[in-house]
């Protein structure tokens, strides 16, 4: 059976990729990666109306954590890795915060190519290790950060020995400009499509909000959608290089995913937030803490903590009055949940009870009693 797929996001949008990548013969590399749901989010809605000066919000969640891998890395990945096997290369290598390295690894052990993932010890959320494990990568785990670990892969793929599928590689920002076609697709709901008024997005190596707004300025040039959003990027505070405008030598932040102090796409982020008359700023550990545990609390959405740096970026933009009224807006939850255990257990709402087994159901009808008169 051949491994050539006809799903994901390269076939859908194929008129927005060279044709060559539907040619006979192309290797189309795909785990059925796009199509995730847009999902609106209601009771959001109704908190930021009772508790901020903005009024008629419309919001809705982009959940990029139903991807293959559990995250966007997934768009840009199937075109680098497709490509890299076009190009005739045996293995490939990234630098990752962890979500890259596990969709690096799922679409190499496809494509039948070596992966090599370099990773900041001990800074990567444990199911994001899991799956690079699972999948074979070879790890290689150094005493730095990301950054470091990024400059170590740009000297390799210097050497021409391996092929670098950071979002360094234009195939990454190409093939994750299709979430930003999926956005306004559903938002025209099977009619013209439309874009949102505003789309919130986590900020790390800025990859990802240049590819969102090659997107949107693709689909706005085909003339498929008639306004483009403002682009609202947002970094971890001890992370925030874009907005403080120098190099973070040791960037911190317990959303690892964007533990990142000298973005890659720096100026991709600039000219999205120029272009679009949006902004770039930063969120705290707590207020991304806040958001998650409102998104999980009101929603049911589970995302993990850098995820969640596009709705803490919407709260604090709905707080200082930086949006106009009436208008919509996406947020942009970049991974899944089950990426991250540890934060989820160390930050979750939920009160733990431990039941004797013979304790029968008087202790349960207990709890319940006792929680009869608390809100959910
Ligand atoms: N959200 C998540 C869950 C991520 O994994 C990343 C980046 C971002 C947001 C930021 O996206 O870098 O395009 O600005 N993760 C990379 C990685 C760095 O190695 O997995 P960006």
């Amino acid at each position: 059976m051949s491994t050539q797929s006809t799903g994901g996001i390269l076939s859908h949008y194929a008129d927005f990729y060279p044709p060559e990548l539907q040619k006979q013969g192309y290797p189309l590399i795909s785990l059925h990666e796009g199509n995730t749901p847009l999902i609106p989010a209601c009771h959001l809605a109704e908190w930021i109306e009772k508790n901020t000066p903005t009024r008629g919000l419309r919001i809705f969640l982009k959940y990029e954590g139903l991807n293959p891998t559990g995250s966007f890395k997934d768009r840009g990945m199937t075109y680098a890795v497709s490509q890299a096997k076009a190009d005739g290369a045996v293995s490939i290598i990234c630098a990752s915060t962890g979500n890259t390295s596990a969709a690096a690894a799922a679409y190499g052990t496809r494509a039948g190519l070596k992966t090599y993932i370099v990773l900041p010890s001990g800074k990567v959320a444990l199911g994001k290790l899991s799956q690079a494990i699972l999948y074979g990568a070879e790890i290689m785990e150094i005493e730095g950060n990301f950054d470091q670990a990024l400059t170590l892969v740009r000297q390799l793929g210097e050497t021409g020995k391996v092929t670098v599928v950071n979002s360094i590689n234009p195939y990454r920002i190409q093939g994750q400009k299709s979430a930003a076609f999926e956005v306004c697709d559903a938002l025209g709901n099977g009619k013209q499509a439309e874009a949102p008024d505003y789309l919130f997005i986590p900020v790390g190596n800025a990859g990802n909000i240049t590819a969102y707004w090659l997107g949107f300025c693709e689909y706005y040039a085909a003339g498929k959608i008639t306004q483009k959003p403002k682009m609202m990027g947002y970094e971890a505070e001890g992370s925030a290089a874009i907005v403080q405008n120098r190099v973070i030598d040791n960037p911190e932040t317990l959303a690892t995913a964007i533990r990142i102090g000298n973005p890659a796409s720096w100026s991709g982020a600039v000219s999205a937030r120029d272009e679009s008359g949006g902004l770039i700023g930063s969120v705290t550990d707590a207020e991304i803490i806040h958001a998650y545990q409102l998104l999980a609390g009101k929603e049911g959405i589970f995302c993990e903590p850098a995820s969640a740096a596009s709705f803490a970026g919407l709260i604090q933009a709905a707080q200082r009055g930086e949006i106009a009224n009436n208008q919509s807006a996406v947020c942009v939850l970049t991974g899944n949940g089950l990426k991250d255990p540890d934060n989820a257990i160390a930050h979750g709402a939920a009160k733990r009870h431990t039941l004797a087994a013979d304790d029968g159901i008087d202790r349960v009808l207990d709890i319940i009693e006792k929680n009869k008169s608390r809100p959910v």
